[in-house]
């Protein structure tokens, strides 16, 4: 079955099969071909162009979007979408003047929510982590990382990751897990959080990686929660089962979680907001993608990513959500694409770089999502009749969405 889209006003990211992911100087052009067509079959991009080339095309369909804009499904290399409840009474104590960290040391946070995942079923668990994935492939996400970290025992994570996998096998969107044992340390192990790390890499990780259950492996690497020596020594772990790091590192403070995970090759290194000169020099000439979570930093009023330095000072950048109870209740990328232009003040060009081809190089998914292709999957946005692509990012918090496809489905 071959579609054809015709009269696209801009087609955005189009990009050679070899570019994995945009640095420094070059995230600030956004490939597009304005006046274009893009043909997919079943469920991969075969070719695109300018539509005075369209003619001699045969399709089964012919879709015309004159006036729309098309652009790559966001690609969002970091959630905790799998969780059970809200923290709805932390944000009211929050807003009352205690910090994330006061809400954490009286056992709120995330051992609240661990405390509600242990008592929700894992169908129960299931039926919620569905419905905000559905509603954010709605929103235009087309891939997706899901962590575990909110179970912090052998049984609740394997629960946790167990959903992740029910979800990979029933949607079309690409799903990639995620096992964060070490996201805080259980209360029974408060005094003894030696004990608690021998637990993750003797106990829990071998059972995660006998059931296949998690492609990375994932350190709150803070004060408070793991040292960078934890965060070592369970990398070292679990690189023997072939996970690869995607680690929580300068969120609050910066104690040299970044060069660690570099010199364990992370894949990504998410947060940082607060970045020293020699954080941000540890991550130049390496494969690991630094990534931006600006809705946290709305979320909990806390510093944004310093991505504007991070940029100039020739690094990639990617975005992503961080969609979790505590820190941000919002899956939405375009939102997290505005706001990272609005406050971290990257042009809407770098912001969807970030958002799409970065982003799937975050997650491993550089061959087959991010950019309009050929070859890769047929996972794209298809937008309103809307000015221009800046105007989405300049539009914030309205939905310029006119229709999702995935996997060369329309949602
Ligand atoms: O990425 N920082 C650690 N983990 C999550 C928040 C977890 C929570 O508060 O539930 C984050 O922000
Ligand atoms: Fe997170």
């Amino acid at each position: 079955m071959r579609s054809l889209y015709i009269n696209i006003k801009e087609l955005l990211q189009v990009r050679e099969e070899k570019t994995d992911k945009v640095s420094g100087k070059y995230m600030r052009t956004l490939p597009t071909l304005k006046n274009a067509f893009l043909l997919i079959e079943n469920d991969t991009i075969i070719d695109f162009g300018e539509m005075k080339n369209a003619t001699a095309i045969e399709a089964d369909k012919i879709i015309d979007v004159s006036g729309k804009i098309i652009l790559p499904s966001w690609c969002d290399s970091h959630t905790h979408i799998v969780y059970a409840g809200n923290r709805e009474q932390e944000f009211v104590d929050r807003i009352n003047g205690l910090t994330y960290e006061e809400i954490a040391n009286k056992g709120g946070g995330i051992l609240n929510s661990a405390k509600t995942l242990a008592n929700t079923s894992e169908e129960e668990l299931y039926q919620q982590s569905k419905s905000r994935l559905e509603a954010v492939m709605q929103l235009g996400t087309g891939a997706v990382e899901i962590k575990s970290g909110y179970g912090l025992t052998a049984d609740a994570e394997l629960k946790m990751l167990r959903v992740i996998k029910r979800l990979q096998n029933e949607y079309p969107i690409a799903i990639k897990s995620t096992f964060l044992g070490a996201h805080a340390v259980p209360a029974e192990f408060k005094t003894n959080k030696d004990a608690y790390v021998r637990e993750i890499i003797e106990h829990i990780l071998p059972q995660v990686t006998k059931e296949n259950l998690a492609e990375y492996i994932d350190v709150f690497c803070e004060e408070g929660y793991f040292s960078v020596a934890d965060m070592e020594a369970i990398l070292e772990a679990a690189k023997s089962y072939g996970l690869t790091p995607k680690v929580h590192v300068n969120q609050f403070n910066a104690i040299g979680g970044v060069k660690a995970a570099v010199k364990h090759n992370a894949l990504s290194v998410d947060h940082l907001e607060i970045m020293q000169e020699q954080d941000i020099e540890a991550l130049k000439n390496t494969n690991t993608m630094p990534v931006g979570l600006p809705l946290c930093s709305y979320f909990l009023s806390i510093p944004y990513a310093p991505a504007r330095k991070m940029i100039d000072g020739g690094l990639p950048f990617a975005l992503a959500t961080d969609y979790n109870p505590g820190s941000s209740p919002s899956g939405n990328m375009n939102l997290v694409v505005a706001t990272a232009c609005i406050k971290m003040r990257i042009t809407p060009e770098e912001a969807i770089n970030a958002a799409t081809i970065n982003g799937a190089y975050a997650m491993g998914l550089s061959e087959t999502h991010g950019s309009i292709t050929k070859g890769k999957k047929a996972n794209f946005i298809i937008t309103k009749e809307i000015p221009s692509y800046g105007y989405l990012p300049y539009d914030f918090g309205n939905n310029n969405i006119d229709t999702v496809v995935l996997n060369g489905k329309q949602l």
